[in-house]
């Protein structure tokens, strides 16, 4: 098993990664929690696969263990499906000393992280995930929220898990396609910090242990440095400003990592435009993501996608940070006007 240690400010926990953890989920939430109770949130394609072996390993460790099972699907991150979770754990009176265990993919994740931010003032949880972009990205760090009709991730917290527990056993199941989506996340790594990652991503490596072990490191020593995002952990955004557009415009029929590499690939062809960095790099970039079976064009035009971006969350004093590649494995964070961004924007796209 790999062991990666979360020091954030608000609270450190660590992340396990390895084949056959989910039997042992029960006596891992005793051993990072007080809890006698947990409720287990999980998508309605996981608990099928996953839930009976959660549920036992919860009950063997003689924790009482109630189950809810969400729709599959990006819309379940909304302002009804937090409220049922509210309402599910008060009439089953859930209190502040027991657990949620957000098993499943980011959408889980997320919504299960911010009923727990915000019940009672606050529930421990324990991310369970079972997607590579879970695995990667959503279960570590902290950010949990919700989407609003208005935009995504519109409203959330930041609240951090208990533990991370990544049974890699679980990544088998995962259809093609969102198998590719997680790896457009791990790409992300690969180029905003990691030139020996990117290299055994062109190689095609098989080892996922070891690559999410790569990636959760790299968050890992980023939420430790700036766990609210007010600096390097905007790194993590690379292709997700001109991405989420591209999701939102979509009504979500693009997956999230399906977005991030359209995004990726955006602000590479812009980076490419502004002299930041070279088209040979530019083209490595789009050549690994085709070799993950990503999508790498929008039919979106610049227009349509800035009106839809000027809803970011992330424009803060009227300023957004833009992650800019400047070689295979290095970034720079631009802060810049909306009017810089939509100029920007124009250039993402070929002439
Ligand atoms: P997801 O949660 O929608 O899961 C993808 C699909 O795979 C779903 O249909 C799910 O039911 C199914 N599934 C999950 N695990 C499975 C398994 N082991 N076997 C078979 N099917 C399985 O998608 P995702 O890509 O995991 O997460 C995307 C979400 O994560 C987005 O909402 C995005 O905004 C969020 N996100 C959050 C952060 C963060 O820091 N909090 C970071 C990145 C992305
Ligand atoms: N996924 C971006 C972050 O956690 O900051």
């Amino acid at each position: 098993m790999r062991c990666v240690k979360v020091n954030a400010p608000s609270g450190a926990y660590e992340v396990k990664i390895g084949t056959g953890l989910l039997p042992t989920l029960g006596e891992e939430v005793k051993n990072c929690t007080k809890a006698k109770r947990c409720a287990v949130f999980a998508g309605e394609n996981v608990f099928p696969l996953y839930g009976e072996t959660a549920v036992q390993s919860l009950q063997r460790a003689g924790l009482e263990a109630e189950s809810y099972i969400l729709p599959a699907g990006e819309a379940t991150k909304s302002l009804a499906w937090y409220g049922t979770l509210l309402r599910f754990l008060a009439e089953k009176r859930f209190t502040r000393s027991d657990c949620v265990i957000a098993l499943g993919g980011g959408v889980t994740g997320d919504l299960s992280g911010f009923t727990a931010a915000t019940y009672q003032r606050g529930i421990p949880y324990v991310q369970v995930p079972t997607t590579i972009l879970a695995a990667v990205d959503s279960s570590v760090g902290g950010k949990t929220a919700i989407d609003l009709p208005e935009g995504k991730n519109q409203v959330g917290a930041f609240y951090q898990p208990s533990l991370v527990l990544c049974d890699t056993d679980t990544l088998s199941t995962l259809p093609e396609r969102e198998r590719n989506a997680g790896y457009a996340e791990v790409i992300k790594y690969a180029v905003l910090g990691d030139r020996a990652l990117f290299e055994t991503l062109q190689n095609h490596s098989t080892d996922l242990p070891a690559i999410i072990e790569t990636c959760v490191k790299c968050k890992a020593e980023i939420v430790a440095e700036d766990e609210h995002d007010l600096g390097k952990r905007r790194l993590l955004n690379l292709g997700h400003t001109f991405g989420h557009a591209v999701e939102s415009r979509s009504g979500y029929s693009l997956l999230h990592g399906e977005a991030v590499s359209v995004g990726m690939v955006m602000i590479c062809r812009a980076a490419v435009k502004n002299g930041l960095l070279s088209p040979d790099a530019c083209h490595s970039v789009i050549q690994l993501l085709k070799d993950y079976s990503l999508p790498t064009e929008t039919t979106y035009t610049p227009a349509e996608l800035y009106d839809t971006l000027l809803l970011d969350k992330k424009i803060s004093g009227g300023k957004l940070h833009l992650i800019v590649p400047t070689a295979i494995g290095q970034c720079d964070i631009l802060p810049l006007t909306p009017e810089e961004v939509r100029k920007w924007l124009r250039d993402a796209f070929p002439s």
